[in-house]
């Protein structure tokens, strides 16, 4: 039949042996615009060609505001240890449960194209596409974040940014900022010691950073740190290494590469995920507060309790589609995994679903990369490249003639936690005597071998060293590390 509604798949030689137009029509002649004899004028008749032309001119999406450079994998997670005594979230149920996922590792700092071997925080985000919704896991590399609210992640954004005078990244922009924030000490050790190269993704190490919560299903919550450690062991690079993987082997993309050549060999990465747990009666009894992601919960304390392993062994089919269009959000989440009140998670709760309206359109949650892989239904409708095929009169709930339910109200003790809110409204810090802004940053610091601190204040003596630099950022930033750790006297000179 002429018009039949079958959907064709998007334009692929597999399907189509022949060239078309995206409206379907068979080109006669893919080499020469249709012109007034062979030397032109061209006619705007050529419907051919300003199709050509205009689809090109709108190939570029906008790029992440941060993490603009990385790639994705796909794979699946398989539980090792039940964990359903804290959590009732059915993916994370009996041993051998497996799922699929997708993981995007990237950079924060830089543009879409820049070069993999700098010296930035890493991202590892994880899209579980569990048989209960989408659940997403958007760490990074390091455990621990510059600020405790998030009220102050555009100004930190853009002091790491590029100078908007001239384009170029400044160490005196972000010392200058970040000195206003001691919190900021602790993930300065990170980043500029020998943690701040890592070598590749293979070689990575994932963080949840923020404290999230479990809840079982009874409605009990537990605080949860989560954590990925790559089986092939973490790995990084010194700041000559990465020069010498940047521009000798003339491989701005060398992390890239190393993954997708990897999968694309059967070589498939593995990286174990483990939890930490804190009862949130015991919250009040440490000296620093939980929920300030600028601590780690020292693993002494807090051992690392082993859950399964996600194994990567597919490479996406096409970048446009699969790693730039993926969209992770700490929002995305299903019953049994809750936030915390982590100032930083609340904020970023509701950026990345903002954003990824902007950035993507309104409706890339229908993406194939990003829908979830069990059944979903709503009343939400219409918007911008809307492609759902939807049928029938009512678009409203509750109604007469439309007997779809919502859960039973006994899973309600999956999603919502019992914890109970109140206080006065306040724009402040949490409390001073929790705040411990240097005691992480200092034990860190005494635990280091000499060359870990040696890489340590190399990069901090060159951040300084930096001409725009002046006297009192440098004088700031001393009596920060001073406060966690004497520096010897040559440097406060
Ligand atoms: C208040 C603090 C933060 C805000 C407002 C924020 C906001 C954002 C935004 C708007 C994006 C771009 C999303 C997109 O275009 O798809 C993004 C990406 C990302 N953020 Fe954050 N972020 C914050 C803190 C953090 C922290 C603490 C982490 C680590 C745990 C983190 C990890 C990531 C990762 C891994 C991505 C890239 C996701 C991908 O691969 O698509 N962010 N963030």
């Amino acid at each position: 039949m002429q018009g039949s509604s079958t959907r064709q798949l998007p334009t692929n030689k597999d399907n189509v042996p022949y060239l078309t137009t995206e409206q379907g029509t068979r080109v006669y002649n893919n080499d020469h615009s249709l012109t007034v004899g062979p030397r032109g004028p061209i006619l705007l008749e050529d419907f051919h060609l300003i199709e050509k032309l205009q689809q090109f001119d709108r190939e570029k999406t906008p790029e992440r505001i941060v993490h603009a450079r990385g790639i994705t994998a796909k794979g699946y997670f398989e539980v090792t240890h039940d964990i359903s005594h804290l959590t009732s979230a059915a993916f994370l149920n009996g041993v051998g449960t497996k799922t699929e996922t997708a993981v995007r590792f990237s950079l924060v700092t830089h543009g879409r194209d820049s070069p993999e071997g700098l010296r930035d925080v890493r991202g590892f985000a994880t899209k579980f596409y569990t048989s209960e919704g989408n659940w997403d896991l958007v760490g990074n590399n390091i455990p621990v974040f510059f600020i405790r609210d998030g009220f102050k992640f555009p100004d930190l954004v853009h002091a790491l940014r590029p100078n908007p005078a001239n384009n170029i990244q400044e160490a005196w922009r972000f010392l200058d900022f970040l000195s206003f924030h001691p919190e900021s000490a602790h993930m300065m050790t990170w980043l500029a010691g020998m943690e701040g190269i890592a070598k590749d993704y293979r070689h990575m190490e994932g963080y949840g950073v923020n404290t999230f919560t479990l809840v079982d299903s009874e409605g009990k919550s537990t605080y949860v740190k989560f954590h990925w450690r790559p089986q092939l062991g973490a790995k990084f690079m010194t700041d000559d290494e990465a020069q010498s993987t940047g521009e000798f082997q003339m491989r701005h993309s060398h992390a890239t590469h190393d993954l997708y050549n990897a999968i694309a060999d059967g070589d498939y990465p593995k990286y174990d995920f483990y939890i930490q747990t804190l009862d949130p009666k015991d919250e009040l009894t440490l000296d620093f507060d939980p929920l300030d992601c600028t601590k780690v919960w020292p693993e002494e304390d807090f051992p690392l309790q082993p859950v399964g392993t996600l194994t990567l062994n597919r490479n996406i089919d096409n970048f446009h589609n699969e790693s730039e269009q993926i969209a992770f959000s700490p929002s995305v989440t299903v019953g049994g995994i809750g936030l915390s009140n982590d100032k930083v998670l609340q904020s970023r709760a509701l950026s990345y679903a903002d954003t990824q309206r902007y950035r993507i359109g309104t409706n890339y949650q229908m993406l194939p990369i990003n829908a979830p892989r069990c059944p979903f239904h709503n009343s939400h409708e219409n918007g911008a490249m809307n492609f759902m095929e939807k049928s029938g009169q009512v678009n409203y709930w509750p109604s007469t003639l439309d007997d779809v339910e919502t859960s039973p109200a006994s899973k309600e003790a999956h999603t919502v936690s019992k914890d109970e809110i109140n206080g006065q409204r306040v724009k402040q810090d949490i409390p001073e005597e929790k705040q411990n802004d240097f005691k992480q940053a200092g034990d860190r610091y005494r635990k280091m071998s000499m060359r870990e601190s040696g890489q340590l204040i190399f990069t901090l003596s060159n951040w300084m060293a930096d001409p725009k630099c002046t006297p009192e950022i440098r004088h700031r930033w001393l009596d920060i590390w001073q406060q966690a750790r004497p520096l010897p006297v040559s440097l406060c000179n």
